[in-house]
């Protein structure tokens, strides 16, 4: 695989799905792992099989159905979780482990009451019994944003002795800026002795809205895999949103840095996300939001009308969108009103845009938004004939 490839790690169905309110059905879970392998992605996180017999049989028959991506399956750092995740994977094409443990400081000394050595011990131990099992073993340094450097790199060397084939940095707590997380990428890139052997992949948290930067800064730096979650979802203030690093590298190709995404089919896959789950993105939401293509104010709307490429750094139908709209509001200018009376059908001449504007600015002052059916209303008002012109 070229070395500007970068591969996107799916895991709407384990961090994303964990979330409450999020809980999907097996059936559910097998519509959305289908989808994620139409879009391309190169890996599905489909759970976490010892969590519950639920997610078990998800993984399973996740594993079954799924034909092209890697179907991966989440443990701690025990025999028992790591046997359970192959026993589901089991008819996976290419299976995958996810195993791991905390690294930092206070993972260490709180939830395991043990010491720095102890837990390489156990981090050795877990890639080496998941290598029984399968060929691809990824381990998760849980915390890893917030543990010491030189230490991290110790773990690493270990658990790539040990057979890894992709190390995972989380950043779990979401608190690295996205120069301190490219700087710790580039630290294990250089200083690992045999990471050029295995996949650096990103995991990071949304806590202070940089997880989509951190993710970018730490392929800036080295790593080669994403690990992402459709609409950002995940635990508390949810992941790196795929369709924002996918679009961030397609949209600036200087980076020579690609996925094997088709970004034609993101917004569908978001919405088939956001109903499954009842989860839905806010309007101003980047890339698949209600808003990320629609303009409002005036100067805007002129612009679009003119050039799309004015007020627009990608192209609607790079991701699914059919087209830029055009919102109707007090702040917009005759340029819109003339284009949306246009797509319903009235070609205005100057003077009749003229003499409807005004009131169409009052109309807009009562309403929020002025819809297609008060735009016929406010015509009929003028006695603007029909031109059968629509667009
Ligand atoms: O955020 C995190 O550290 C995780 C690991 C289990 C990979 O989700
Ligand atoms: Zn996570």
């Amino acid at each position: 695989m070229s070395n500007n490839r970068v591969q996107i790690f799916d895991t709407t169905l384990r961090d994303g799905e964990q979330v409450p309110g999020c809980k999907l059905n097996t059936q559910q879970k097998l519509v959305i792992a289908e989808r994620l392998d139409l879009l391309g992605v190169d890996v599905i996180e489909a759970g976490f099989p010892i969590s519950s017999p639920g997610d078990f049989t998800s993984v399973e028959e996740i594993s079954k159905l799924v034909k092209n991506a890697t179907v991966c399956g989440l443990t701690r750092a025990n025999k028992k979780d790591i046997e359970v995740a192959a026993d589901a994977l089991k008819y996976a094409k290419r299976p995958r482990i996810h195993t791991g443990i905390g690294t930092s400081e206070s993972h260490i000394k709180f939830k395991f009451a043990s010491t720095q050595e102890k837990i390489i011990e156990r981090a050795y131990d877990a890639v080496a019994f998941s290598k029984s099992f399968v060929e691809d073993v990824e381990f998760y340094a849980e915390d890893a944003g917030r543990t010491d450097n030189e230490y991290l790199a110790r773990v690493l060397e270990a658990v790539i002795k040990a057979g890894a084939t992709v190390v995972n940095i989380p950043d779990t707590t979401g608190y690295c800026l996205p120069d301190e997380y490219g700087a710790k990428i580039k630290y294990l890139k250089e200083n690992v002795k045999g990471i050029d052997n295995v996949i650096i992949s990103c995991h990071c948290h949304n806590d202070l809205g940089l997880a989509t930067a951190n993710a970018i800064a730490g392929v800036q730096n080295g790593a080669r895999q994403i690990e992402c979650t459709i609409n950002g979802i995940g635990e508390r203030a949810g992941n790196t949103a795929l369709e924002e690093v996918v679009m961030i590298l397609k949209q600036h190709p200087y980076l020579n840095l690609d996925t094997g995404i088709n970004t034609k089919l993101l917004y569908d896959t978001s919405l088939l996300v956001q109903r499954s789950m009842g989860m839905i993105v806010q309007p101003n939401k980047a890339v698949v939001g209600e808003n990320a293509f629609a303009h409002s104010s005036g100067i805007h709307q002129d612009g679009v009308i003119k050039n799309r490429e004015t007020y627009e750094i990608m192209d609607p139908a790079d991701v699914g969108v059919t087209e830029s709209s055009i919102v109707l509001t007090a702040r917009s200018g005759r340029a819109a009103l003339a284009y949306r009376a246009k797509n319903v059908g009235y070609d205005l001449t100057k003077i009749e845009l003229d003499d409807v504007y005004p009131q169409f600015l009052k109309f807009a002052d009562k309403h929020k938004e002025v819809n297609d059916e008060d735009i016929h209303h406010l015509m009929e008002l003028n006695h603007v004939a029909k031109s059968n012109t629509a667009i």
